[in-house]
C-alpha cells in the first residue's frame, strides 16, 4: 500500500461562474454527482489506507474539503497559509509522510480530472509503483491527441519494465505548458504523452530530489516538519510557509530531474478545464446538448451545455452554447469562446 497526496488549490477561473474564490473547481459536482475531490479520492482509496491520505488545500476550503471527505481524521487536511503552487504543497506532504514512513511509497494526485476507467487507473499506478521503487520519480502519461498547450508533455525514452500489461518508459524529456507551435511539433512527432499530473515516488527519493533541485523549497518545509508535533507548530508553519516562493512540481522538479519514469496509459483520462472541453467530453454525439445539476427543456436546441442549479432552464432555438445559471451569476457564451471566461474574471476582479 502506498501513501498519497491530493493537492487542492487553485481555483479554475475557466469554469467561472460555477467555480469561485469561495468554491474551487475541485469542490464541484462535475461530472457529478460527487465531487471532483471526492471522485478523485475514491478513485485512489483502493490503493491507500485512509489514514495514509493527505489533502493540501487553502485554509479557507478546510471545512468544505472536510464536508467531502469525511473519513479522514483533521490532522490529515493540511491547511496552507497561503498558495505556494504544488511544489510546496507535494513536498509537504512528503515530508509528514516521512515522519511516518521515510521509505515510503508515495502518489500525488490532482483534483481536477476526469477518469473514465478507474481500475485502468489504478493499472497504470500500480506498474508505476513498480518503477517508483526502484529509485525512479514517476508520472502517468497520456498519448497526446491534440495541441494543448495548459499541460506538461512527456517525451517517451526506452523502455524500462513491463508491469499490469503497460510498459514504463525513461524519461527523455519534461517540458511543462509548450507554446502552440512546440505543442504541435510535439503532437505531430507521436513521441509524447501529456502529464497527467499523477506522480509516484519514493519519498526518500523525492526528498532528495528537492533537497538538490529546490533548496529554497526545501530548507523551509525540513524546518516546519521539524516542529510539525511540537506545542510551537502552528507557529512555526505560519512563520516559514510565506518565505517558500512559488513553484510547481512540473516546473520545480519533473523538467529538471534526471531519474524520470513514464506509464504511457489510456484509461479515459481528461481534464476538467473549461466548458467547452467539458461538453465534448460529456456529449455523446457533438450535437447533442449536455445538462448538469438542473431540469432542462430544450426546444431546437443543439450542441449547448446547460449546468445549472435551483431554477429550470429552458432554451429555444439556440446551439453552440454554454448557459451556467448560479445564485448570483448567469452565464451565456458561444462555446467556441470558453477559453476567453478566464478574462472575464480577470476584467471582474479590476473592477473589484
Ligand atoms: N494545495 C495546493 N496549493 N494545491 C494546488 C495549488 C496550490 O497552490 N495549485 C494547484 N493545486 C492543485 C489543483 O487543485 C490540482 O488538483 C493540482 O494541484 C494541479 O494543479 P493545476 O493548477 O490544475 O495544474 P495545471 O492543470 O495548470 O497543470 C498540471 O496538470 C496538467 C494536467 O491537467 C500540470 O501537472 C501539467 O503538467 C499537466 O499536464
Ligand atoms: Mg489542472
Amino acid at each position: 500500500m502506498m501513501w498519497a497526496v491530493i493537492p487542492a488549490g487553485g481555483s479554475g477561473t475557466r469554469l467561472w461562474p460555477a467555480s469561485r474564490r469561495n468554491r474551487p473547481k475541485f469542490l464541484l459536482p462535475i461530472p457529478g454527482p460527487q465531487s471532483m475531490l471526492r471522485a478523485t479520492w475514491e478513485r485512489v482509496r483502493p490503493l491507500v489506507a485512509p489514514h495514509h491520505c493527505f489533502v493540501v488545500t487553502g485554509a479557507a476550503h478546510v471545512a468544505a474539503v472536510r464536508g467531502e471527505l469525511p473519513e479522514l481524521a483533521a490532522e490529515q487536511i493540511i491547511a496552507e497559509p497561503a498558495p505556494r503552487g504544488t511544489g510546496p504543497a507535494i513536498g509537504l506532504a512528503a515530508f509528514l509522510i516521512a515522519r511516518h514512513a521515510p521509505g515510503a511509497l508515495m502518489g500525488s494526485f490532482a483534483a481536477d480530472h476526469y477518469v473514465a476507467d478507474p481500475e485502468g487507473f489504478r493499472r497504470a499506478v500500480r506498474a508505476g509503483l513498480r518503477a517508483a521503487n526502484e529509485g525512479y520519480l514517476v508520472t502517468i502519461g497520456i498519448p497526446a491527441r491534440y495541441p494543448e498547450t495548459g499541460y506538461g508533455y512527456i517525451r517517451l525514452g526506452e523502455p524500462l519494465l513491463v508491469a499490469e500489461g503497460l510498459t514504463v518508459h525513461r524519461v527523455q524529456q519534461f517540458k511543462e505548458k509548450p507554446d502552440r507551435a512546440t505543442a504541435e511539433q510535439y503532437v505531430r512527432s507521436g513521441e509524447y504523452c501529456w502529464n497527467a499530473s499523477m506522480f509516484l515516488w519514493r519519498v526518500d527519493v523525492f526528498l532528495d530530489a528537492l533537497r538538490r533541485l529546490l533548496p529554497e523549497v526545501y530548507a523551509p518545509l525540513a524546518a516546519i516538519a521539524a516542529c510539525w508535533d511540537a506545542p510551537e507548530g502552528q507557529h512555526c508553519f505560519q512563520e516559514h510557509w510565506p518565505t517558500i516562493p512559488e513553484i510547481t512540481i512540473d516546473h520545480g522538479i519533473m523538467e529538471r530531474a534526471d531519474q524520470v519514469a513514464v506509464v504511457p496509459a489510456e484509461f479515459g483520462w481528461a481534464d476538467l478545464g473549461d466548458w467547452h472541453g467539458l461538453a465534448q467530453l460529456l456529449a455523446d454525439d457533438a450535437d447533442d446538448s449536455v445538462v448538469l445539476g438542473c431540469e432542462h427543456l430544450g426546444l431546437d436546441t443543439r450542441a449547448t451545455l446547460i449546468y445549472g442549479g435551483r431554477r429550470m432552464v429552458v432554451t429555444l432555438g439556440v446551439e453552440n452554447l454554454v448557459v451556467v445559471d448560479t445564485d448570483d451569476v448567469l452565464l451565456v457564451a458561444h462555446r467556441s469562446r470558453a477559453q476567453e471566461v478566464r478574462e472575464i474574471v480577470r476584467r471582474l476582479e479590476q473592477l473589484g
